[in-house]
């Protein structure tokens, strides 16, 4: 054959090359990437065709043309492998969808128990005429002690050790300094309850957590009395956990009431026969609560001789899990799907 055989014949190879590349780079799946395999590369395919030739040139052009076939060859095999490994890793990385399974149904999401317990006692609250009011969580030492007649010294302090800023500011760590805030901002008649979080420097154990909820609540007008106190928590105990539910109030100390006392509820779980729960007392304890302390009023510039007020707190994770019968404080603020989807 002829040197212008040989020219013919690599231009031959060059235009395969060149199909070959264009038809493999127009594949969208692997099914057409073995088409073009089958109509190049196979036995009978485009290529061997070429080799076929081999036979008819020269004996001088023959190596050089073997030598461009084989190279051709070597390439075409390179690019199919490359065409099929980058649908491979496609399907690797494409979520197969079996569209047989039934759908994923929307999780709208639901209230925190905390969120739905804060909100019954203000409805409750609320149902009784009282306001609702709002204090700052960093708060002073005045409005969290000192207004609330706890000085610097004054052992009461203990129980309330807390975070303290650089600013000498600190986290409050209950919400009774919202009394002395809506007291200096309006004059009596006052009712009103203030919902909110607290801190103090307690480790975190089934009852401890260092931040809670309480919500405070605060009356004062002409004739508040100690029965006035009873009635409205005998009520929400009853509005909170049932008709059945009886109080008692127990003489206690607190410096900025006086008298003061810590009231409980008969034991929701057995009803007060006395359990495990309540520790066979049939009584559960709620919070503190009693008749604000004239001292308070001079604070606040109240005219004690005419006013009276009674005062008292509740905590919110306390009553939470009475209602709900968690045993354990830390499962408020874990976050754990499965058990918040309880409530
Ligand atoms: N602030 C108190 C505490 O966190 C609870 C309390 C007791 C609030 C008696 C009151 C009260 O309003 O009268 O320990």
């Amino acid at each position: 054959m002829a040197r212008s055989g040989l020219n013919e014949q690599l231009a031959k190879i060059q235009s395969l090359k060149e199909n070959f590349h264009k038809e493999i780079e127009a594949c969208t799946n692997p099914r057409e990437i073995e088409q073009v395999r089958i109509n190049y590369l196979s036995k009978k395919g485009e290529l061997n065709q070429l080799f076929s030739l081999l036979g008819k040139v020269s004996a001088e052009d023959r190596p050089i043309l073997g030598k461009k076939l084989n190279e051709a060859k070597n390439n075409l095999n390179d690019v199919h492998k490359q065409k099929l490994s980058y649908f491979a890793e496609i399907d690797k990385k494409k979520e197969r969808i079996d569209t047989s399974l039934p759908g994923r149904a929307p999780f709208p999401g639901s209230q925190h128990p905390i969120t739905q317990i804060l909100d019954e006692i203000k409805e409750i609250f609320s149902f009784m005429g009282f306001e609702i009011a709002e204090g700052p969580e960093i708060e002073s030492d005045y409005y969290n002690f000192e207004a609330l007649n706890i000085p610097g010294d004054h052992p009461a302090k203990e129980m309330h050790d807390t975070f303290y800023l650089d600013s000498g500011m600190l986290l409050r760590t209950h919400t009774s300094p919202v009394q002395i805030r809506v007291m200096e901002s309006q004059k009596p008649p006052v009712r009103m309850i203030a919902p909110g979080r607290c801190y103090r420097k307690d480790t975190p154990d089934a009852s401890h957590s260092p931040f809670f909820h309480q919500v405070e609540g605060l009356c004062v007008d002409e004739g508040i009395s100690f029965a006035d106190l009873k009635g409205i928590i005998s009520i929400f105990a009853k509005k909170m956990f049932g008709e059945d539910v009886k109080i008692r109030f127990r003489p206690s100390y607190f410096p900025f009431t006086e008298p003061s006392a810590e009231y409980d509820f008969t034991c929701v779980f057995c009803k007060g026969k006395g359990c495990k729960t309540c520790k066979g007392t049939g009584w559960l304890e709620i919070s503190g609560a009693g008749m604000v302390d004239p001292e308070v009023f001079r604070f606040v510039g109240y005219d004690a001789d005419k006013y009276t007020g009674y005062a008292f707190g509740m905590g919110v994770e306390r009553i939470a899990m009475l209602k709900y019968g968690i045993n354990d404080i830390r499962y408020f603020y874990e976050n754990d799907y499965r058990f918040l989807t309880q409530f």
